[in-house]
């Protein structure tokens, strides 16, 4: 489904003290059913508040965002990942996993407890099941976060630069896992990323943003063999001609 999710002409401004300030403007774009895209732009352009808009927590002053043809309400399952894997540090990994299905009364539905047993099982924490986050390593509280959200079978996943508090080397083993997790499952994915070579490496299209008011740069469709990981694609010959493009598309001065 090509218009899967849809943001037509979309304009914000956040109300001030200072007065409005204008934080996106005419952004237009479509996302298929199971496509992996990443949105990148200057600090401060506008890429939380366009998570926050599909996500419907807000209204966009003008446009419209349709997720599967319909407008966004409290009741569409979105899922997020956080920069911050916001796992409580006083529930067990289990306990963490099923807080979306205890909070919607889903805890005794026995579809919904075999769909998690199997997430764990297949993603490699069931040994894990009884451990606390401190327990866990980063990559592995990623992974349990990722679950939780993915339990409740969310329409979308918002990704908002989850993987920017790690170091370098566990930054790119935890990418290749949420990337493999993620198409494993067919969720269809939006990632806010600073990284042109992270937003490279897991992407079918990658929208580059202005500063803000952020607008719609360019859309840029990324070629290399989806059936490879992320640490292999860094490595195909194609990429650095991507980094180069979508660097100059980032730094030059057209709006
Ligand atoms: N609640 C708010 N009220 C007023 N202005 C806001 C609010 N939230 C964000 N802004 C402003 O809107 C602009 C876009 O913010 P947003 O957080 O979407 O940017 P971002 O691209 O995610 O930034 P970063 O790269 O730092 O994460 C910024 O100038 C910010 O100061
Ligand atoms: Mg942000």
């Amino acid at each position: 489904m090509d218009n899967y999710l849809q943001l037509k002409d979309i304009s914000l401004s956040y109300h001030t003290k200072e007065g409005e300030v204008l934080a996106l403007k005419n952004i237009d774009f479509n996302v298929k059913k199971n496509e992996f895209v990443s949105i990148v732009g200057p600090s401060g352009c506008g890429k939380t508040t366009i998570l926050s808009l599909i996500s419907g927590l807000l209204k966009p002053s003008s446009g419209e965002v349709l997720l599967d043809g319909e407008k966004i309400t409290k009741d569409t399952s979105i899922g997020y990942m956080f920069q911050r894997d916001n796992l409580f540090p006083w529930r067990t990994i289990y306990k963490n996993v099923t807080i979306g299905l205890e909070i919607k009364h889903q805890k005794k539905d026995k579809e919904s407890l075999r769909h998690v047993d199997e997430l764990l099982n297949k993603y490699g924490l069931h040994d894990f099941k009884n451990s606390y986050p401190s327990q866990l390593s980063g990559g592995m509280r990623q992974r349990a976060a990722l679950i939780r959200t993915l339990c409740l079978k969310p329409k979308i996943l918002l990704l908002d630069e989850p993987f920017s508090a790690l170091d370098y080397q566990t930054k790119l083993s935890v990418c290749d896992d949420v990337h493999s997790i993620i198409t494993k499952e067919n969720q269809t994915a939006i990632l806010v990323t600073h990284d042109i070579s992270e937003a490279i490496s897991v992407s079918d299209r990658i929208i580059v943003l202005s500063k803000r008011p952020a607008t719609v740069k360019c859309i840029q469709k990324i070629e290399i063999d989806r059936a490879l990981t992320p640490l292999k694609r860094r490595e195909s010959p194609e990429f650095s001609k991507y980094f180069d493009l979508i660097y100059r598309e980032l730094t030059s001065e057209k709006q």
